[in-house]
């Protein structure tokens, strides 16, 4: 291939281009290919234009009409003056640029507006753009740029608009920008600049937006700020601001976005906030240490939706919300409101009339009394109710049968007592129940079986007696239940026994029951967690228990079980494994692990063998259990799981400090875009009624992960889903998989984007869950067809690389390891290893082969004299990489390449099909 070819993709087929696109992603590419430079003697925008063309990678070929037969003025992207001809618009928006941005676009010196934002450029951001004198609008937004944002940007004295969030830009905030004054907007969020805000921040005077969130400015947040008197969103949340509200901020009276969660701020609020704020419309003030009472002003922001305060030491009465006629989202959880007295929570009555109010959260606060009788006037759409964990006492509070659409009720841990009203069956969308650790009495009511949307159910540490009513058997959506710590007596019904959706945790332990296992216990094959110690059960324990093929815990004992074990339970591989440290098994005395032979680890004093190296895991974290328990579940009832965790957590304040210490991922939508192959249908693992679940793998480290997002259609969804995040982002269980991020960022419109990452597992691939990889006996397991089951293999480099492997190969051939045409001794591995090397243009996937398909053609490249050459090449590339995703895919552990082979040999391909 000719010297330059590689730069200028018009001249290869479609093929190439795609091919080059896919080696990029599945290449650990370390390298970037800098292209032959072009040198033609023309005039200064075309000149500046070709440098910089010079110094990118275009895999989709967008720039192939900055050529010689086309004036500049028609090259795409590119936009002249009228008169003068001269460049003055670039507009290369997520084009898939990559590469670094070169300083002669300095030399455009007519330029107004430059948009290269959502592409991969990874350079700093050249000095030269200072040169820009007429340069209005600068976006650059969703790249990888790093440095320092260059100073002499201040000289572009007519910029109205700089946006560069989501890079990776360090330093301070040059002081010099304050001369900008006709700037409107500043958004710099998702970098890693550090230091202080310089005071000359005040003199942005037409400064409309400031967005700095999650960065690491640190310091106080500068009282010029005063000066920006057409400020209306500020967002400096995720930083480590330290200092007391900055009183500044309430002579903006225009401010309509007020977001300074996640600080170190410190103090009480202004008494007159609300007053100085009149048309705050969103109020977030979570996760920082505000102290002393909520002023009672706030009743004046009669134009606010969203009044977040959670995780601060607020203390005091509530007031009243009833100006406001928009409020959707009210959450002041953990905190110290209230005074245990009967009449705390009187503030609810002001919201009686809320028609919008979608959200309520009062949890873990130190209200008192009961709930009052006037939220049943409360708006129908209120879809979340939580007052767990507070001081509330009396029978349950039957003011809640009028919320007829509530979908989350959490009362848990307060002292109310008393029966449980029958009348519980008639909230019907509820989703998640959470009545444990009250003073209940009685029996559990049989109409909860009328309840077939709950997904979650908790009973638990309440005095119930009687039996378990058959009727929940009819809860067909229930993928968690806890009963435990009652006093239960009586058989477990064979009805629950038979509910296949019992996929996360099911808890029957310390109640008085009796009776045998029924045998329909074999149904639970999806059940990750199985409780049942502390009963009097009796008989012999079902062979079928070894259907439960998902089960992580078993806990059986304390029991008056006969009879032998059922040699079935040898199948229930999920439960060994790496033993932890924790919990129980901390107690080396009490707890015997005998004649477990597949288990690992553990503390010393149990002698079992180290756990084969999974690289770099030294806390004593159960990987497998993370695997097992993910195995079987879709991610909506992970989350459903994380909010079960959440809302029966006991220690105040633990979670919110570890997670701001932790600092999450950050995570852009371009990154989730890139991650997921575009939200592509192939990478779809799941719905749920909050969104849908797409696997992904994510940046340079090639996490795998799993994105829960948001259906963007529906828009109650949306405000489900926020729910979830701020219930969510901090919560970490060790029989969980990692929430790495949640709800940051935007997506190309500057729309709201919310997403949930999850991490699979430390250093594994979501396709060892997607498609168990190979026992390390040799053994193959049978594929999955279904994802609802799983194999809980060992967790080794190895598998990652045969992860790897079997991910290439999907990648190449577009063929799922689960495609109809596997089984029966053929798999992907053995169907690309067949093809080998003669016939692999007839396994590729025909996308990668080009749209240019000729039907007489069966290998898919037209062949022309011209092109045969290349065809040959792109043959031998093809061969080498399937070469490299079978034998990464090989069934013998010592076949498989190293990854640092694997880079290598990627390396190579990508090489020779460049031509260089
Ligand atoms: C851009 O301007 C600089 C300084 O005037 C000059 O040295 C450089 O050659 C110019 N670049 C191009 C591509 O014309
Ligand atoms: C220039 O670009 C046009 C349009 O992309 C293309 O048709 C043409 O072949 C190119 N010319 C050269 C000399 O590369
Ligand atoms: C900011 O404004 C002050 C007073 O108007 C002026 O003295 C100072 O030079 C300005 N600084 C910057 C960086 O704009
Ligand atoms: C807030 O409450 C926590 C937990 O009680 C305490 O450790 C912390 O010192 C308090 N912060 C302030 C500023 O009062
Ligand atoms: C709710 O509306 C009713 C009827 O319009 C009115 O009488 C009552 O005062 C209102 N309550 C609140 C708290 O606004
Ligand atoms: C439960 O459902 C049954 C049958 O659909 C109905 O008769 C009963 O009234 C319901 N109970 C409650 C409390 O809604
Ligand atoms: C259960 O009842 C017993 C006495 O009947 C009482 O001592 C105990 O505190 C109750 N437990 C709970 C959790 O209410």
């Amino acid at each position: 291939m000719a010297r330059g070819t590689a730069n200028n993709p018009c001249c290869c087929p479609a093929a190439t281009l795609w091919l080059l696109q896919r080696i990029t992603t599945i290449a650990l590419v370390a390298c970037s290919v800098s292209g032959a430079k072009w040198t033609h003697g023309n005039e200064n925008d075309r000149l500046a234009l070709l440098e910089f063309k010079a110094n990118i990678i275009d895999p989709l070929g967008v720039l192939s009409s900055w050529n010689s037969s086309h004036r500049i003025c028609e090259w795409f992207g590119v936009t002249c003056g009228q008169r003068h001809r001269r460049v003055t618009r670039l507009e290369l928006n997520s084009q898939g640029l990559s590469g670094t941005m070169s300083p002669h676009i300095g030399n455009l010196s007519f330029l107004r507006v430059l948009h290269l934002e959502n592409n991969s450029f990874h350079s700093r951001i050249p000095l030269e753009v200072g040169r820009l004198s007429r340069l209005g609008y600068f976006s650059l937004y969703n790249n990888s740029l790093h440095g320092p944002i260059p100073p002499s940007l201040s000289s572009c004295s007519n910029l109205v608009s700089i946006i560069l969030f989501n890079n990776k830009l360090q330093g301070q905030l040059p002081v010099d920008l304050g001369f900008l004054s006709k700037l409107k907007r500043l958004s710099l969020g998702l970098n890693e600049l550090n230091g202080v805000i310089p005071a000359s921040i005040g003199n942005l005077t037409s400064l409309v937006y400031l967005f700095m969130q999650e960065n690491k400015p640190g310091g106080r947040i500068p009282y010029t700020l005063s000066n920006l008197r057409n400020l209306k969103e500020l967002a400096l949340w995720g930083n480590n601001f330290v200092g007391n509200f900055p009183s500044s901020i309430t002579n903006i009276s225009s401010m309509e976005y007020l977001d300074l969660s996640n600080n170190q701020l410190v103090g009480t609020l202004p008494l007159d906030l609300g007053i100085t704020l009149p048309i705050l419309q969103d109020l977030d003030i979570s996760q920082n240490q505000f102290f002393g009472p909520i002023p009672k002003s706030i009743s004046n922001m009669s134009q606010l939706s969203r009044f977040v305060i959670q995780y601060n030491n607020f203390t005091g009465d509530v007031p009243s919300f009833q100006q406001m006629s928009n409020l959707s989202w009210l959450s002041m959880a953990v905190n110290y409101l209230g005074t245990e007295q009967a009449n705390d929570l009187n503030f609810l009555c002001s919201l009686a009339n809320s028609t919008t109010l979608q959200w309520l959260d009062i949890s873990e606060n130190n209200f008192g009394g009961t709930i009052p009788k006037c939220i049943g006037n409360m708006s129908n759409t209120l879809h979340v109710s939580s007052s767990h964990a507070n001081a509330l006492s009396g029978p349950f509070p039957s003011s809640l049968w009028d919320l007829i659409d509530l979908e989350v009720l959490s009362i848990s841990s307060n002292s109310f007592s008393g029966i449980i009203p029958p009348e519980i069956g008639s909230l019907n969308k509820i989703k998640a129940l959470f009545l444990g650790i009250c003073e209940f009495t009685g029996e559990i009511p049989h109409s909860l079986g009328n309840l077939t949307v709950m997904t979650t159910l908790s009973l638990r540490g309440n005095n119930l007696t009687g039996t378990i009513p058959s009727s929940l058997g009819k809860c067909q959506s229930l993928l968690l239940l806890d009963i435990a710590e009652n006093k239960l007596a009586g058989a477990i019904p064979p009805e629950i026994m038979s509910l296949s959706s019992l996929s996360i945790y099911a808890d029957f332990s310390e109640n008085n029951l009796s009776g045998e296992l029924p045998l329909e216990i074999g149904n639970l094959k999806n059940l990750g967690d199985l409780r049942l110690n502390g009963n009097k059960l009796s008989g012999e324990i079902p062979s079928s228990l070894g259907s439960c093929m998902s089960l992580m815990f078993l806990y059986m004992q304390d029991n008056m079980f006969t009879g032998p074990i059922p040699s079935t339970l040898s199948s229930l591989k999920g439960i060994e494994g790496k033993l932890p440290k924790e919990g129980v098994f901390a107690n080396t005395s009490a707890t015997s692990v005998l004649g477990n032979k597949e288990l690992c680890g553990g503390l010393p004093e149990y002698r079992l063998p180290k756990c084969e190296s999974t690289g770099k895991s030294t806390n004593g974290r159960v990987r497998t259990a993370s695997i097992c328990t993910v195995s079987g579940i879709l991610a909506t009832t992970l989350v459903l799981l994380l909010l079960y965790f959440l809302w029966h957590r006991k220690q105040r304040k633990t979670v919110a400090s570890s997670a701001s210490k932790d600092g999450f991922l950050k995570v852009s939508y371009r990154d989730l875009l890139k991650a997921t192959d575009g939200f592509s249908s192939a990478n779809l693992i799941g719905t749920g009624s909050f969104g849908s679940v797409f696997r992904g793998v994510l940046g340079l480290e090639q996490t795998a992960i799993a994105v829960k997002v948001l259906n963007l259609d529906r828009h109650g969804a949306s405000k489900s889903f926020i729910a979830e995040c701020e219930a969510l982002r901090n919560i970490r269980h060790r029989n969980l998989v990692k929430v790495l991020t949640a709800c940051s960022g935007s997506d190309y419109l500057g729309n709201d984007f919310k997403a949930l990452v999850y991490e699979f597992m430390v250093n594994g691939s979501l396709d060892e869950w997607l498609h168990p990889p190979v026992r390390t006996s040799g053994e193959r397991e049978d594929i999955p067809r279904q994802l609802e089951y799983g194999a809980g293999a060992e967790v080794s480099i190895n598998g990652d690389v045969y992860s790897y492997g079997i991910l290439v190969l999907e990648m190449f051939t577009g063929k799922r390891p689960t495609d109809n045409m596997f089984g029966d001794g053929l798999n992907l591995h053995s169907f690309a290893k067949a093809a080998l090397p003669e016939q692999v243009l007839q396994i590729i996937d025909p996308v990668l082969l080009g749209e240019s398909q000729n039907k007489d053609d069966s290998r898919g490249i037209r062949r022309s004299q011209r092109s045969h050459e290349r065809l040959l090449k792109i043959q031998e590339c093809l061969v080498s990489i399937v070469e490299i995703g079978v034998v990464c895919s090989s069934e013998v552990l010592r076949d498989r390449m190293s990854m640092g082979d694997v880079a290598a040999a990627l390396q190579a391909v990508r090489n020779k099909l460049l031509g260089s």
